[in-house]
């Protein structure tokens, strides 16, 4: 069954005057299961963040039905939404957004201060961190501060913070935009291998085609719709 699915999903951003609403997405269709993994590309501008941002719940279709993990998104409040967001997805984007003035491991650890759990979880949270940060090749900066990294190794460290409260959908809009070929390709291997590994669904929004290959399928979204590559 899929863990995500996108029924006739379209959005309309309106404006002042009615005739200069902006139809992006028209009735999409969609679905992921939890061990694939999907690129979207397209050009600047053809609603592939939009999408991605109504897939992580941060903002409503106009209309068509999201379902993820068997929850319908439109039936809830912000607040069960803040939850899921939380819980079952993680985010890595174009800018790492880590805190500059938290260690790498503080910073990895800050989406697990909002999930409420059991004693003792705390251990575990750390544990499981100490352990993807070995993954990466970063366990001895866990007490540096990100400004000491270099780009690919912040965008390493966003990716184990997306990972921390176990989520089965990674989300990532342009995760390779900022670096360097080098530094984009061992990204592109990390995401590959933890889609595999940790059983996660894994969407991708890329300019980049190499990145995109990498994925079980390559979509493309221009003029408000989806197709298949
Ligand atoms: N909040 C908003 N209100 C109005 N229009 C918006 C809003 N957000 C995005 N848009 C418009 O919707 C269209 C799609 O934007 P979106 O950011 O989804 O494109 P994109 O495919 O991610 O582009 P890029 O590759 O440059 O990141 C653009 O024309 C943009 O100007
Ligand atoms: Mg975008």
């Amino acid at each position: 069954m899929a863990y995500l699915e996108l029924n006739a999903v379209s959005k309309r951003y309106a404006a002042a005057e009615p005739s200069a609403a902006l139809d992006v997405l028209n009735r999409i269709d969609l679905a992921i299961a939890v061990g694939e993994s999907l690129a979207v590309v397209g050009p600047s501008g053809s609603g592939k963040s939009t999408l991605l941002n109504l897939i992580g719940a941060l903002d409503r279709p106009s209309s068509g039905s999201i379902t993820l993990d068997g929850e319908v998104l439109e039936r809830l409040s912000e607040e069960q939404l803040a939850g899921i967001r939380n819980r079952k997805i993680g985010f890595v984007f174009q800018q790492h957004h880590l805190l500059p003035q938290c260690t790498v491991l503080e910073n990895v650890l800050i989406p697990t201060l909002a999930v409420r759990r059991r004693r003792n979880a705390r251990e575990t949270d750390v544990e499981r961190a100490l352990a993807l940060l070995d993954r990466v090749g970063l366990s001895e900066r866990r007490d540096h501060r990100p400004g000491r990294l270099s780009g690919g190794e912040m965008q390493r460290v966003a990716v184990v913070r997306a990972l921390i409260n176990q989520p089965k959908l990674l989300l990532a809009d342009e995760p390779t935009g900022s670096l360097d070929q080098h530094s984009a390709q061992a990204l592109g291997d990390l995401l590959a291998e933890l889609n595999q590994t940790e059983s996660i669904a894994l969407m991708t929004v890329t300019h980049s085609m190499e990145l995109a290959r990498r994925m079980n399928k390559v979509y493309r979204l221009e003029n408000g719709t989806l197709t298949c590559e």
